[in-house]
C-alpha cells in the first residue's frame, strides 16, 4: 500500500480519463481525480460508474478553473504523475463557447501548472495536447509530426497552442516535468455521441433499427487519423515514464474522409450511406480542418509506442454498443 504509485487525473469522467483511471488501477496506481458538480448527480461520474471501478478511486470536485480546489488536492496527495485532460474538448462547439473554452483549455493548464509548481514539483505532468493545434498546417510529404508548425483554425486548438507552450515554457524555465502528448483523433464505445465516429454509428444502427430516418452531417470531405482511446491511454502512460520530459505525436499513421467514414459504417450494416446522409449547415464550422494524418515514428521509436487496435476493430466494437444499448431497451 505505501510503495502505491499516486496519479491525479482531471477530466477523469471523460473518455480518455475513464480508460486512463482503469489502465493505471490494473498497474497498482492509486489514482485520484476531479469532477465537476452537475445538477444531474448521475452525470457526475457515469462513464466511471459503469466500470465499477468506482470504489477503487477518490473522486473530489474540483474545476481547473478553480485554482483553491487544485491548490488543496495537489498540497494533500503530492501525485507522482498528473495527467491533465480536463478540456471543453469539441472544436465545433468552441466556436459556440470561445471563452470557457479558452478559460478552461488554455487558463486552466496555467493553474495546473502554477499550482503543480507551489505545491508538488516532484511530480510529473502530462499536458493532452492535440492535433487540431497543426490546422492548416501539413508538412510536404502530407503528414504532421513534432515539428510541422501550429496553425490552429478553431478557438479549441489556439487554446491547446496556448497550453502546448505553457508546458514547455515551465519544462525550462523550472525545470519541471512537464510533457505534451499529441495525440491525433481517438475513439472508442465511449467517444461522445456529439464526435463524428461515434455520431455516424449511432444513427446508421439507429436508422437499421427503424428508429431514425436520415443522417444529418457537417463537412463530409475533411480527412482525420482516427485511433482506439485505449492505445492512446497507453502512450499518456509511457510519455511520463520516458527518462525526460518531451513531446510526442500519438497517430495511427492512416487518414479517411468523413465521407468513406460513413461508406464503411453503413456497408457494416448493409445499407447505402447515399440513401440516407444528408449535409446541414449547422454541423459547419467557420473555418475547417481539412486533413490530418500523423508520423508517430518519434515515439514509436524512442517510447517503443504502436497502436494495437485496428481501426476496423474499433468500428466493429463501436457499433457493437449501439446494436446491444437498443437491444437491451427493447
Ligand atoms: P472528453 O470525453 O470530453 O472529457 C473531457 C473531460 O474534461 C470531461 O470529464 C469534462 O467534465 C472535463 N472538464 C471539462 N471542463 C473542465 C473543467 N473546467 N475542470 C475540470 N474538468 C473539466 O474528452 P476526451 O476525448 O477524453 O479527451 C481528453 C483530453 O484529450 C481533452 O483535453 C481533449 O481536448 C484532449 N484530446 C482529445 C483527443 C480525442 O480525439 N479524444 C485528441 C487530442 C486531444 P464534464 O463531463 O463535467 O464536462
Ligand atoms: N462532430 C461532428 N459532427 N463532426 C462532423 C460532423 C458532425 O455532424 N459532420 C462532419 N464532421 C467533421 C468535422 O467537420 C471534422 O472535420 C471531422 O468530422 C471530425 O470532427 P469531430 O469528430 O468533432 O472531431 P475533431 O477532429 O473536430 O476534434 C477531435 O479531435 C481532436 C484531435 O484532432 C476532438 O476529440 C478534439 O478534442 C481533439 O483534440
Amino acid at each position: 500500500m505505501f510503495n502505491m504509485k499516486k496519479a491525479f487525473i482531471t477530466g477523469i469522467g471523460g473518455q480518455d480519463g475513464s480508460y486512463l483511471s482503469e489502465y493505471l488501477i490494473n498497474k497498482n496506481y492509486k489514482v485520484y481525480g476531479i469532477i465537476r458538480r452537475n445538477s444531474v448527480v448521475e452525470h457526475q461520474k457515469n462513464r466511471l460508474e459503469n466500470l465499477n471501478i468506482n470504489k477503487k478511486i477518490e473522486l473530489s470536485y474540483g474545476d481547473v478553473e478553480d485554482r483553491t480546489s487544485l491548490d488543496n488536492l495537489l498540497k494533500k496527495i503530492k501525485p507522482d504523475e498528473i495527467y491533465n485532460l480536463a478540456a471543453q474538448s469539441h472544436v465545433r462547439i468552441s466556436f459556440d463557447v470561445p471563452e470557457y473554452t479558452i478559460k478552461t483549455n488554455a487558463l486552466g493548464v496555467f493553474n495546473m501548472l502554477e499550482s503543480l509548481r507551489f505545491n508538488s514539483p516532484k511530480s510529473k505532468f502530462y499536458q493532452a495536447s492535440s492535433s487540431e493545434m497543426f490546422g492548416r498546417s501539413v508538412d510536404k510529404n502530407g503528414y504532421q509530426r513534432e515539428t510541422t508548425k501550429f496553425e490552429p483554425t478553431s478557438p479549441y486548438g489556439c487554446a491547446k497552442v496556448f497550453a502546448f507552450n505553457l508546458v514547455k515554457h515551465y519544462r525550462h524555465a523550472y525545470k519541471l516535468f512537464c510533457a505534451n502528448g499529441i495525440l491525433f483523433n481517438h475513439e472508442s464505445s465511449r467517444r461522445g455521441s456529439n464526435f463524428v465516429t461515434n455520431k455516424v454509428i449511432k444513427s446508421a444502427v439507429e436508422i437499421k433499427l427503424g428508429i431514425k430516418k436520415k443522417l444529418y452531417l457537417g463537412n463530409l470531405d475533411s480527412f482525420r487519423d482516427w485511433g482506439h482511446s485505449k492505445d492512446y491511454i497507453r502512450a499518456m502512460h509511457l510519455i511520463l515514464k520516458h527518462n525526460k520530459p518531451d513531446d510526442f505525436v500519438i497517430a495511427t499513421g492512416q487518414t479517411r474522409s468523413i465521407r468513406q467514414l460513413c461508406k464503411i459504417v453503413f456497408d457494416n450494416l448493409n445499407l447505402d450511406y447515399k440513401k440516407y446522409v444528408k449535409q446541414q449547415k449547422k454541423f459547419l464550422r467557420p473555418e475547417e480542418l481539412k486533413y490530418l494524418k500523423g508520423d508517430s515514428s518519434k515515439a514509436r521509436k524512442v517510447l517503443n509506442w504502436k497502436p494495437e487496435i485496428s481501426f476496423e476493430q474499433m468500428i466493429n466494437e463501436m457499433t457493437d454498443f449501439w446494436i446491444k444499448y437498443y437491444n437491451k431497451k427493447t
